[in-house]
């Protein structure tokens, strides 16, 4: 048995695509290790999204390369910068590393690295599919309460400052039937909630059955008791889904809808497909239909030419909206990408810092009011871990609308439902007591 460390960086899709890896070699001569130093083989699954997300990768594979001295090791690396590194390879053969794995070609992982060791020569396989899902593997997970599972792959929206399209290729679903049976087996491993994953994840489509269809399928699996999603695009909410969301308890009430930008010149140079009133329009809408619903959203500051009236813009929905939390970015030029091609990255670093901290303080104003409105109410967590980052005397679990909630610990453990009275809250989490433990 040949040992394998693998760490992942990115999304959530990493994560999955982690696990299906994990799958993959243990199923031939490969056991996996928590430690680096154990390993003779080490997997970075990576992410290109921004270019401090590249940059981390590197300077993991030359602490590895360091930290190993002159002990043998094979370094692989997988995910979004595969392509990338394949390219690096190609000019520079002396780069520490030893083969490289794009995300549609793990099953072939295997036997790359059977190259690697064989005839002692650098592989790559870093070619996208249009067809797969890895529908046949069931990947190998951690446990717990949360099973991320990916029903479709790939992104064909183009955002134009976005590499994950050139990256991950295609958009693709998989069928209802491979999704619910492995929804079913992980309901008789015990887990209760499930996250179906998605570039576009509201794009689902499948021989006439679209993501309500899915959604609706789903909940009818015994033992899983909460469905996330993410991330949906606004493009996608047609009617039946908003009604599947709103009207079926066991889909939570969270949706995580990027706005990246709130000026309509800037969202058209982004290709987003919407306008800042087609975005309210939209939130307005979810909100009137879906009550106690929680927003979270994905922000970029200094989009190129991106003007201070036009970030005013941003400003502007993000204090009408009110998101209940938001994941803020400056702009980073990805290669490759139609913004790379067509608009120089022109928005002094400077402005972009300005910008992304204002914003902060504003959404961390409004994150706190909106949990502290949360005092006093009665909700239900599904308790994650038996501590919390900061002590072992409190657990952790998350509401409905996937706010992280921290409570004493007692007479009941991870996997369970109860019921918990919020009594204080920072801009991050809800805290209070437990005054009942449900029984499902
Ligand atoms: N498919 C998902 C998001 C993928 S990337 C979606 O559409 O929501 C996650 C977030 O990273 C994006 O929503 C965007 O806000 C940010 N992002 C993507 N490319 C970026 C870039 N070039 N610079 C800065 N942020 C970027
Ligand atoms: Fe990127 Fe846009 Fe696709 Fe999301 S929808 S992955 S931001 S191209
Ligand atoms: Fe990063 Fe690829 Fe996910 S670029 S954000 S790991 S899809």
């Amino acid at each position: 048995m040949k040992k394998v460390y693998i760490e992942t960086f990115g999304c959530q899709m990493n994560e999955y695509d982690t696990e299906l890896v994990r799958a993959i070699l243990t199923k031939e001569k490969y056991e996996f290790t928590s430690s680096p130093e154990d390993a003779e083989i080490i997997l970075l699954n990576t992410c290109s999204v921004r270019e401090n997300a590249n940059r981390k990768v590197y300077g993991r594979i030359h602490k590895i390369r360091s930290e190993k001295g002159k002990e043998r090791v094979l370094i692989g690396v997988l995910g979004c910068m595969a392509t990338n590194f394949r390219q690096d390879l190609l000019k520079d053969p002396n780069l520490p590393i030893d083969f490289v794995v794009g995300p549609d070609s793990y099953k072939r992982l295997p036997n790359l690295i059977r190259e690697v060791e064989e005839e002692g020569k650098k592989a790559f396989d870093v070619t996208l599919s249009e067809f797969e899902t890895y529908s046949d593997v069931y990947p190998l997970r951690e446990g717990g309460v949360n099973a991320w599972i990916a029903v479709m792959r790939g992104c064909d929206n183009f955002c134009t400052f976005c590499v994950v399209p050139y990256t991950r290729g295609r958009e693709r679903s998989r069928s209802p039937e491979s999704v619910l049976e492995e929804i079913r087996r992980l309901a008789q491993e015990g887990f209760r909630q499930v996250t179906l994953l998605g570039q576009n994840v509201n794009s689902y489509r499948y021989e006439g059955k679209d993501f309500a269809d899915l959604l609706e399928m789903v909940s009818k699996v015994d033992g899983i008791e909460r469905i996330r999603f993410t991330s949906p695009h606004p493009k996608d909410f047609p009617e039946r889904l908003i009604e599947v969301i709103a009207e079926n308890p066991k889909v939570c009430k969270h949706i995580h809808l990027p706005l990246q930008a709130g000026n309509d010149r800037i969202l058209d140079l982004m290709n987003r497909t919407y306008t800042q009133k087609e975005f309210l329009e939209l939130v307005e809408k979810l909100r009137d239909r879906i009550p106690g619903l929680v927003l979270t959203t994905d922000i970029i500051v200094g989009f190129p030419t991106e003007t201070d009236e036009e970030f005013e813009d941003t400003v502007k929905v993000v204090r009408e909206v009110e998101f209940d939390s938001a994941f803020i970015f400056k702009y980073s030029e990805r290669p490759k990408t139609i913004a790379a091609r067509k608009y120089p990255d022109d928005v002094p670093e400077e402005v972009k810092t300005e910008r992304i901290v204002r914003l902060n303080e504003i959404q961390k104003e409004i994150s706190l009011k909106k949990n502290r409105a949360h005092i006093g109410e009665v909700h239900e967590v599904l308790i994650e871990e038996e501590r919390t980052k900061k002590s072992d005397q409190d657990y952790q679990g998350r509401n409905d609308g996937n706010k992280i909630v921290i409570f004493p610990k007692g007479n009941y453990g991870r996997g369970q439902f109860v019921e918990v009275k919020i009594e204080d809250a920072t801009a991050n989490v809800l805290k209070g007591r437990v005054i009942k433990v449900l029984e499902k």
